[in-house]
């Protein structure tokens, strides 16, 4: 999946097997202390596709602790990002010399429950997604979770460059459905990320990814 959609210079690693969990750095066992069960598995597996990742690009192998804000704390030099759902887990990480934003994001291919469509979308983009519900059921494309996950990929990229909040209505997605591709406009100014980024996304029978890969 995700390699359909990394450019050249990003280094990923990406699994549906969830017993190649690895152990975690001290720094990283504090953030998932309390945690439940399941989420410990989660953030172990989401550790171990980062580290693997950052072998591709000669990155050192150290602890990711959890940063402000909740984004992973890369090593020096690095900027990267994690995502995983109950199926599939991945990650993608670049040097910060060539990449000024990096977001993925994986969901489940299925439908939103109406009431979290209506919060994560404006009312132009569920005009899109009843449009092309009708017409991409033949190839099964959940096409509300497609902009949710799109959303959740800006943010990724956004928040641990600008360290800012950014919310649902404060991106406008078009979707090329054909092309595998979207445009974002932002209503929210930041330094260092532009108010127009551009990604692309590729999906299977279970799962949805989306990507932003800024270069410099
Ligand atoms: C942070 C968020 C995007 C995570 O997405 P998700 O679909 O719930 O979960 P995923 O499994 O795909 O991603 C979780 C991973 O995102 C990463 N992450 C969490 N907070 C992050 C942040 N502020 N910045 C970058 N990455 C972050 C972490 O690596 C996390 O995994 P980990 O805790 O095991 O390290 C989501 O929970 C959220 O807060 N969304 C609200 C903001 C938003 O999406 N706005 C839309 C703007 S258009």
């Amino acid at each position: 999946m995700l390699d359909q959609l990394a450019p050249r210079g990003i280094g990923i690693f990406e699994t549906y097997d969830s017993s190649i969990a690895g152990d975690l750095f001290e720094e990283e066992e504090q953030a998932v202390v309390n945690a439940v069960e399941s989420r410990v598995d989660e953030f172990r597996l989401g550790r171990n596709c980062a580290r693997k990742a950052l072998e591709h690009i000669g990155a050192p192998q150290r602890a990711i602790p959890v940063g402000k804000s909740r984004a992973p704390v890369w090593p020096n030099g690095v900027i990267g990002s994690i995502t995983h759902t109950g199926f599939y887990c991945a990650a993608a990480v670049g040097w910060r010399s060539e990449f000024g934003g990096i977001g993925i994001d994986a969901a489940d291919n299925r439908p939103l429950p109406t009431d979290i469509l209506e919060q994560v979308t404006s009312r132009a983009e569920r005009v899109w997604v009843q449009k092309h519900l009708r017409s991409a059921q033949g190839h099964h494309l959940a096409a509300d979770s497609l902009i949710f996950s799109i959303k959740e990929s800006i943010y990724k990229a956004w928040n641990p460059i600008t360290g800012q909040w950014l919310g649902f209505e404060d991106a406008f997605v078009v979707v090329d459905a054909g092309a595998k591709t979207f445009v974002a406009e932002l209503n929210k100014q930041a330094v260092g990320f532009p108010t127009r980024v551009t990604g692309e996304f590729t999906y299977d029978e279970s799962t949805i990814v989306s990507s932003i890969f800024l270069k410099l």
